[in-house]
């Protein structure tokens, strides 16, 4: 079955594209994806959780072209078609439009600041899932946007959503039923501080680095029992706002995730010397008395976790942090 129909039922063009502009932010997962049951679909053996990072994102709008090519465009610039960047975008709007539609113009613009270091392929198909419900016209439901997204890029599907977000794995095959949720709670208080360490294109990318580690690394066996576990203390944490857990937890698992990373063969070490100091400069202040705590990605940066009032605390010993208060900015 085509993907269209299979998402939203529809089984023929619906004539004219619309032409709109679309929004989705980046996020920072608490509780990691990290490995496929599904490669092709994206689909992960653990649940994960994130947090949005509200009015840093991804806006990206889809224009009908009169060409004999689809174009893609980045902050204005033209990428080649053969670019990574465009191969992975336009491989998602191939599997989308039918034979006899247009080709299309994606126009998309990062509001992740270059220097933070973030991903920014999670807000960059959730942001192209919009727009592409919009001029095919699909009509989808937020979960159905979800799993678009997924396609793209796994954590992509957390970032339809704001706020706290839950990718619930689901069980399904076709994956139709492993989408994100959006919890109902907020967390005015809780800082994300952006610490850039190298903000350079990483070796390994996310994708071949949990491909790798799933097949390699014995420790990664550990792995999915260790997720949930994470997963339903947080759920905790955030329920009772409970900063020292949702912290403790979020570290613990980023670092657990390395440890099966740091098992793979070849070794997949995402840390640079300046990525050790910080981590340490983290456990100095914690050991003082400052409830600061980390969490890292598949890369060599640091995103630290605090709360409101200990922000010039945290300021003050890393100056250069880039902050944001997911929950109070605005959207
Ligand atoms: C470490 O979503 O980039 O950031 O599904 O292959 O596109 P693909 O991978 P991707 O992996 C993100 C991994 C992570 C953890 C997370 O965001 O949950």
């Amino acid at each position: 079955m085509h993907l269209r129909e299979q998402l939203s039922g529809q089984t023929q063009s619906p004539g004219v594209l619309a032409s709109g502009s679309h929004f989705a932010p980046s996020n920072i997962a608490l509780c990691k994806y990290w490995g496929k049951r599904d490669a092709a679909l994206n689909l992960p053996i653990n649940p994960s959780l994130s947090v949005s990072l509200g009015h840093l994102g991804t806006q990206t709008q889809l224009t009908p072209i009169d060409a004999a090519a689809d174009e893609v465009w980045l902050n204005g610039v033209p990428q080649a078609p053969s670019s990574q960047f465009s191969t992975r975008l336009l491989r998602l709007l191939e599997r989308l439009r039918f034979p006899e539609e247009p080709k299309l113009r994606i126009d998309t613009h990062n509001s992740i600041p270059t220097a933070a270091g973030l991903a920014s392929s999670a807000s960059g198909f959730a942001a192209l899932a919009r727009a592409l419900n919009e001029s095919f016209q699909l009509q989808l439901s937020d979960a159905r946007l979800s799993v678009l997204a997924r396609l793209g890029s796994g954590s992509a599907c957390r970032s339809i959503f704001h706020g706290f977000v839950e990718w619930q794995m689901g069980q399904r095959s076709d994956g139709l039923d492993s989408h994100a949720i959006p919890w109902p709670h907020t967390w005015p208080q809780l800082c994300i501080g952006l610490l850039k360490v190298d903000a350079s294109v990483k070796a390994v990318d996310s994708r071949s680095g949990m491909q790798r580690t799933l097949e390699t690394a014995h420790l990664y066996q550990s792995w999915p029992a260790q997720a949930a576990a994470d997963l339903q203390a947080l759920r905790q944490a955030i329920a009772e706002q409970d900063f020292a857990l949702l912290g403790a937890r979020a570290e613990h698992n980023a670092l657990s995730m390395h440890a099966t990373m740091i098992a793979s063969w070849p070794p997949l070490l995402y840390w640079q010397p300046d990525s050790l100091q910080a981590m340490q400069k983290v456990w100095q202040l914690r050991q003082q008395g400052l409830p600061l705590f980390f969490t890292m990605d598949a890369g060599p940066n640091l995103k630290l976790l605090f709360e409101a009032q200990n922000r010039q605390q945290v300021e003050a010993a890393f100056p250069d942090l880039e902050i944001l208060q997911p929950f109070v900015d605005e959207i």
